[in-house]
């Protein structure tokens, strides 16, 4: 469930829309803030809140890439592999990043340190390929750079 202080922010959104189902993706970005991901119990949680079943929330959570149903690494690395991304490399983008974490695409790393993940575009065309590390963009990447982006996270 949302601490007091995140269900007053849920709650305060209601006054936005016309109807409390409208609240649905900021408030489940508000779960997510709070918790690093949203659970079944979660998303039954918001689905209660808002007005809506909780297939509906499932359907929401698991269309959007940005919204995570599972626990994530400490890091959570986002490769591009969209249109322009795919055309500048980030095939061996997402091998350098599998080799460096130690793990595989759509996986957690044993010790908890990274989760990877392949995305659609990310509004960064410019700089591709490209990669996110949470909030961060990483740009015109190449395999040694993304290996020693990568080593430099603690
Ligand atoms: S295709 Fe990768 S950021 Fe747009």
């Amino acid at each position: 469930m949302l601490s007091q202080q995140n269900l007053e922010k849920a709650q305060a959104l209601f006054t936005r829309y016309p109807e409390k189902k409208a609240a649905l993706l900021p408030i489940l970005w508000i779960a997510q803030g709070q918790e690093g991901w949203i659970s079944q119990e979660m998303m039954k949680y918001v689905g209660d809140l808002v007005g809506v079943p909780y297939a509906h929330v499932l359907g929401v959570v698991t269309f959007y890439t940005m919204f995570n149903d599972k626990k994530l690494g400490k890091h959570h690395i986002e490769v591009c592999t969209n249109v322009a991304c795919l055309l500048r490399g980030s095939d061996k983008i997402l091998s350098a990043v599998e080799k460096a974490c130690g793990t595989k695409l759509g996986s957690t790393s044993i010790d908890g340190k990274f989760t990877v993940s392949e995305v659609e575009c990310m509004g960064a065309c410019g700089g591709a390929p490209m990669l996110a590390i949470g909030q961060e963009y990483h740009e015109h990447l190449t395999s040694e750079k993304t290996e020693q982006l990568l080593a430099s996270l603690k």
